[in-house]
């Protein structure tokens, strides 16, 4: 193995954001080795990562983060310095109907990581970084007023932040009962290429594409303060090298929209974009029974990361917004392959038969 300045666990990277934070790292820091850690589950899809696979200071590894046994392997053989958690099961929906999936990936895949970490650093702690990344979904639901602030107290309200929750709180146990070197960063919603179609955004874009209705839950008003994804990979670079051991920091974009705003904002885009009426599009919209506890409004402080580490998002939201339904747009082969589960079979093809 060449001899590079860090070598970095990056689980999830199969994902929507942990292909953004790989692709951003193995970019921008060809010293450092990124190792992608990702069991391939439904959410994880190698495509996303076709234009950094060859590239010297990357390797996928196939892994569940709860199987000891492999995990500690990789850690002989890599000799972390850093881990970056992503991996995670992420969708509200489908944790209202299996949330035990969550507790096992979020809780005790976390727990195991975070245990497994700290046998391997516990003789020296000096330049080792556990970073967790976390979601603005642990602090609850906000009324009309307020933003969450690091110091807002938890109050998950659905199996997946209940299982974000309890994961953060364990990071923070061992920071706290061993030392163990963390950073965090509980992140509001992300918008951009590479997002599964079971999303809001991407799932629009898709309808629209196709014609079919657009399902808004309940009355649409429910609000999400939206980031571009690579704004939240560059938050998380500036996080990593930057942010005080023991910290969290909130990452935002100070941009809060009604869900059936952006639904109207999109059919609008795609209406030029396709070259349909106006209007036609949101022709669509369709209301469908609301998300079993569906929390009203996120809004995150995102001030901290700003004032002490200078960060702040590069792009407004209309313009991310076009920049995404371009690339889903011309990226149909990538959606049809998700849509029809054919991307399951990239990885056969690309590492099992070399
Ligand atoms: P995603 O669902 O797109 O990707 C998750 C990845 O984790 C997939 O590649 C999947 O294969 C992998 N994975 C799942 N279970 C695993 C396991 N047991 N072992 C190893 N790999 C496993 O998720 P995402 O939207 O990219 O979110 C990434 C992280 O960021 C999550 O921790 C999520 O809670 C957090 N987050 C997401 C958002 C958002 O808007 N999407 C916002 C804030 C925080
Ligand atoms: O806030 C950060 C969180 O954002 C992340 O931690 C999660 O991993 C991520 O999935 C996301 O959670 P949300 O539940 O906010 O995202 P989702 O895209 O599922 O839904 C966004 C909003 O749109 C929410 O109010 C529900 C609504 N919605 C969603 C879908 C899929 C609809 O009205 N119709 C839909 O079909």
């Amino acid at each position: 193995m060449a001899d590079y300045s860090k070598k970095i666990m990056v689980t999830g990277a199969a994902g929507f954001i942990g292909s953004h934070v790989a692709r951003l790292f193995v970019k921008k820091y060809p010293e450092y080795l990124i190792v992608n850690l990702d069991a391939l589950t439904y959410a994880g899809n190698l495509e996303n990562l076709r234009d950094i696979e060859n590239l010297p200071n990357y390797k996928f590894e196939r892994g569940d983060i709860n199987d000891e046994k492999r995990i500690n392997e990789l850690f002989d053989q890599y000799h972390f310095d850093a881990v970056i958690h992503l991996a995670a099961e992420s969708h509200v929906d489908r944790s209202i109907i299996d949330p035990l999936a969550f507790v096992r990936t979020n809780v005790l895949g976390t727990a195991s990581l975070l245990n497994i970490s700290l046998k391997h650093w516990k003789d020296n702690l000096e330049n080792k970084l556990f970073y967790h990344v976390s979601t603005d979904e642990v602090y609850g639901s906000l009324g009309k007023e307020g933003f969450f602030t690091e110091e807002t107290p938890y109050d998950p309200r659905s199996p997946y932040s209940a299982s974000k929750a309890s994961s953060d709180h364990f990071v923070m146990a061992y920071r706290h009962t061993y030392g163990l070197p963390i950073v965090m960063s509980n992140c509001s919603n992300n918008y951009g290429s590479h997002h599964f179609p079971e999303k809001l955004i991407p799932l629009m874009i898709n309808n629209i594409k196709n014609n079919k209705p657009l399902p808004v839950y309940g009355k649409g008003e429910n609000v999400r303060d939206w980031l571009f994804v690579e704004d939240h990979a560059t938050a998380i670079d500036t996080i990593f090298h930057n942010g005080k051991i023991g910290e969290k920091y909130n990452v935002g974009g100070f941009n809060e929209w009604k869900n059936i705003d952006i639904v109207h904002l999109l059919c609008g885009i795609m209406d030029k974009k396709l070259g349909r009426p106006a209007g036609e599009s949101a022709k669509l919209i369709t209301y469908v029974k609301d998300r079993p506890g569906h929390d009203m409004r996120y809004a995150i402080d995102a001030s901290k990361l700003n004032k002490e580490l200078g960060w702040k998002p590069s792009l407004q939201f209309e313009e991310g917004l076009e920049k995404t339904v371009d690339w889903y747009l011309q990226n149909q082969d990538w959606v049809n392959h998700v849509t029809s589960g054919d991307y399951q079979k990239y990885y056969d093809v690309q590492y099992e038969k070399r």
